[in-house]
């Protein structure tokens, strides 16, 4: 028999007993014993989940099925690092069983989720692109065999960085995917899904690419097995005292390089302050607050300068002011500007990634941008980012190598900074507010928890709310 997971009711037409919709692609029809990959049902025109993939393997569902029971485990940024801290073979052994294990199950979840989607989005080209790279990783990961040795971990580490580099196509995927739906669906449903997804592919990179970078520290010369790592140091990617001050010094170098690089030469580019706590820190996975950072500095000076350039002033353009405070169990980041507030047409659809009107101008945008890692260092950076120099790991971040696989002109604007810097906020249990004041400027407010004993949040605030 078969199982149904019906989304609305339009037109209808009966089906082995049950309601189906004839209409417009709405039904998710899945044979049991077989993994979902939707077609058309040629008597009825409903859709349904052919038992075939699109290369033509068979995909058995009960594969899929026993991953999707197992909950995901999730960690805290002080888990990693207590796990990290006396590094020895058992221990990386261990961390790449639970990536082994961890990792197809995460996948499966989203797996799921993505074949729930209405028809017209899952079948959407795009969509489809990223259902086939997850399930192709999802069934690599799955039929891997415990890891017992060092030699087995390498091989499980290049499977790892191969998917990594694989799947740096997904982001802009997604984007056009949920872009080009935008009519076809619920827009908050749409985010939902585009949050829950996201969220969930930084964890996967934080799991993958945590243990990569333990692997890196075991295979150092310099590495002693169990010797205990000093406060500045990294442990993996986690950053153990990440200080706020120089988080912010090293964007605003990076953000004020890239705006004179698009603006040109002649431009006055806006100063940017820091004050307030400035010796606070905090431990935290670096490319995610600079990813963060980066962005609302991004916003902010660009705000300015336009405003400035409107406004043809001879005086130097309004200062951005970044106000650092450090609370017993936060560090908040107030960023200022008075680039004269968010346009009005824009802000219902600021932390959307459907753009309501905007949709068709970002999709052409994101046409122009095949691989996306979402880090600073993609935006051709790196040199005024200033990381490698300055706090480099024993090891060579596999992240920074990463982001140098993709690329993005720097002046192309794609909607994506706002929402996925709130993803990448919420995920370490922070969060991301924005309040405009119309003619006048921003204040932007990130919220970081300081001590690091907060777990991943793998739902989404939205998903919770509705619980
Ligand atoms: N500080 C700000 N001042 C004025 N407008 C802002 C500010 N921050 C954001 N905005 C407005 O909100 C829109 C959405 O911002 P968001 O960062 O999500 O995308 P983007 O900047 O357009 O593109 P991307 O960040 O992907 O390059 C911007 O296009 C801009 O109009
Ligand atoms: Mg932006």
């Amino acid at each position: 028999m078969l199982s149904l997971a019906l989304r609305s009711t339009r037109k209808r037409c009966r089906l082995n007993g049950r309601d189906a919709l004839s209409t417009a692609a709405r039904a998710v029809v899945i044979w049991p014993g077989w993994e979902a990959s939707p077609t058309m049902c040629p008597r009825h025109g409903l859709l349904q989940e052919s038992r075939k993939a699109s290369n033509g393997t068979w995909r058995p569902v009960s594969a899929l099925d026993e991953w999707v029971a197992r909950e995901a485990r999730p960690i805290s940024l002080r888990q990693l690092m207590v796990f990290g801290r006396s590094l020895t073979e058992s221990r990386l052994i261990s961390s790449a069983n639970y990536v082994r294990t961890e990792l197809p199950a995460r996948i499966a979840h989203r797996l799921r989720d993505m074949q729930q989607l209405p028809y017209v989005v899952v079948t959407n080209p795009h969509i489809n692109e990223v259902y086939d790279l997850y399930y192709n990783a999802f069934d690599q990961f799955r039929k891997m065999k415990e890891i017992k040795t060092l030699e087995d971990n390498e091989k499980l580490c290049d499977i790892i960085s191969l998917n990594l580099k694989g799947h740096l196509t997904v982001i802009p995927k997604l984007a056009m995917g949920i872009l080009e739906c935008g009519g076809l669906m619920d827009p908050q449903y749409l985010d939902k899904f585009m949050n829950t997804i996201l969220r969930s592919r930084i964890s996967r990179r934080v799991i993958a690419e945590q243990h990569l970078s333990l692997t890196e520290t075991f295979n150092s010369p310099y590495f002693s097995p169990g010797a205990k790592l000093s406060e500045s140091d990294f442990i993996g990617e986690v950053f153990i005292r990440c200080s706020a001050k120089d988080v912010i010094e090293r964007c605003a170098k990076a953000v004020t390089a890239l705006a004179r690089s698009t603006n040109g030469p002649g431009v006055p580019i806006p100063e940017i302050n820091v004050v307030g706590h400035l010796d606070a820190s905090f431990p935290y996975i670096l490319s995610h607050i600079e990813y963060i950072v980066g962005e609302l500095l991004r916003n902010s000076v660009q705000a300015v300068i336009e405003r400035h350039q409107k406004r043809n002033m001879a005086s130097a353009p309004s200062p951005v002011e970044v106000t650092i405070c450090e609370a017993q169990e936060h560090v908040i980041f107030r960023i200022s500007d008075r680039g004269g507030g968010i346009p009005r047409a824009e802000l219902p659809y600021l932390w959307s990634f459907s753009k309501g009107p905007n949709s068709q101008h970002r999709l052409e945008n994101l046409g122009q941008v095949p691989r996306m890692a979402a880090t600073m260092q993609e935006l051709h950076i790196e040199d005024e980012l200033g990381r490698a120099d300055l706090k480099t790991p024993t090891y060579q971040s596999s992240h920074s190598s990463l982001s140098s696989l993709s690329s993005r002109p720097p002046g192309l604007r794609l909607g994506m900074g706002l929402p996925l810097s709130r993803v990448y906020a919420e995920y370490w249990a922070g969060n991301l507010h924005l309040h405009s004041l119309e003619g006048y400027g921003v204040d932007a407010f990130l919220q970081i928890s300081r001590l690091g004993n907060k777990n991943e949040q793998l739902v989404t605030r939205a998903s919770m709310d509705s619980v």
